[in-house]
């Protein structure tokens, strides 16, 4: 798109009424930190966590710290099409504030709400552009089930499952759990659509199964139930190409020093900086560095994804590769893994998000 002789205006839309508010918070102040303000103006957009949209100062001091929140009595917004069929943001509550005209939405927001289509459609519905994924591959990347089904159509690695919805849980819970006790034990219990860890337990015996499964409903009435595998956790970030290849960054290891029993929960995520490391490249042997990078290229495209993807892997100690799950909006923290697997391919932070913002705009709006 043409923004004649001005600069793209950048909405960073945050927070969100996901668990994953504040981490959203810690990315957006990572981006304002290091987009670069020559090339675009920036707006920032927060979500409360119940829901309402409001305009935020653009200063990344307040949004970090990992426990920010997008502050609720600030300004509210709302994104509306104007008569030049424009897309502009205005004030709610009866201000007709006039905040411009946003050319593109970064929308920084994970899990539910924000990562899963929701938002994405809004956005078709009112024509504006926006990085990322959109409705059919955030809700499919959304949603571990689903993913694993659009996986195994093409024919990609995906480890052995029972997925547990609202209906046949209610219908025949002995039933479910009978399926379930048929996997290999031990067993991961998981939100069907959540992310960051939230409400997965490790289930070893399997009388603690349906304990597990409730835990996992306080975050999604759907749930995924998996067969455990002892396995390396292998990364690799994944960008949309020019020339309609995606390309791929060199894979990278969520390394990590856990007792036994322990996984890659919220806790160790963003809390145990000591005993987790992120290593880009893997030391892995060349062809199965080879095979899981195929393998990211193949899952961005079977799911049909835009912009960007993380596509995350287990390498079991049996030499088995598997795909374990895709975030359309990976962490962005300057000390995230997508970013860092991407400066280690040569790309900076600052580059990645403009390159980000380019592909955007440089996308049609509409059926694609
Ligand atoms: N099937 C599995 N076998 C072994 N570990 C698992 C399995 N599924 C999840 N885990 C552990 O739990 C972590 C979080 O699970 P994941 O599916 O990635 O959910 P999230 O979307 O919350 O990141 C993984 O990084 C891994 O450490
Ligand atoms: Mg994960």
């Amino acid at each position: 798109m043409k923004t004649t002789g001005r600069k793209p205006r950048v909405a960073l839309l945050i927070g969100g009424v996901s668990g994953e508010h504040s981490i959203s918070c810690l990315t957006a102040a990572g981006v304002l930190r290091n987009i670069d303000l020559e090339r675009f103006d920036v707006l920032v957009i927060g979500i409360t966590r119940s829901g309402h949209w409001v305009l935020v100062p653009a200063e990344p001091e307040a949004l970090e710290g990992g426990h920010a929140e997008v502050p609720a009595d600030a300004p509210g917004v709302t994104l509306v099409k104007d008569g030049a069929n424009e897309v502009r943001l205005i004030g709610t509550n009866g201000t007709h504030a006039d905040f411009g005209v946003v050319d593109v939405v970064l929308p920084l927001l994970h899990g539910p709400f924000g990562e899963d289509g929701t938002v994405q459609g809004m956005f078709e519905m009112l024509g504006v552009r926006y990085v990322g994924s959109g409705v059919l591959a955030s809700a499919a990347g959304m949603d571990k089930h689903m993913t694993k089904v659009v996986l195994q159509q093409a024919g990609l690695p995906v480890g052995n499952y029972v997925a547990v919805t609202p209906a046949a849980w209610q219908r025949d819970r002995e039933g479910v759990l009978a399926q379930c006790a048929a996997l290999a034990s031990p067993l991961f219990v998981k939100p069907a659509r959540a992310g960051s860890s939230l409400g997965i337990t490790k289930v070893d015996d399997v009388a603690e199964l349906a304990a597990a499964i409730q835990a996992a409903h306080e975050h999604d009435p759907k749930v995924i139930v998996e067969e455990g595998v002892t396995a390396r956790e292998i990364e690799v970030a994944v960008l949309a190409g020019r020339d309609g290849r995606p390309r791929v960054a060199p894979v990278g290891e969520v390394v990590m020093d856990l007792a036994p029993d322990e996984f890659y929960d919220w806790e160790t995520k963003y809390f145990s900086h000591d005993a987790v490391s992120m290593q880009a490249p893997a030391q892995l042997p060349e062809d199965v560095a080879q095979r899981i990078a195929d393998y990211a290229a193949a899952t961005f495209e079977a799911l049909e994804c835009e912009g960007l993807a993380r596509v995350d892997f287990f390498y079991t100690d049996s030499g088995e590769i598997l795909v374990n799950e895709i975030n359309t909006m990976p962490g962005m923290t300057p000390y995230s893994m997508y970013p860092y697997m991407w400066q280690q391919a040569g790309l900076s932070y600052r580059e990645l998000v403009t390159e980000l913002i380019e592909l955007a705009l440089a996308r049609p709006v509409g059926l694609r």
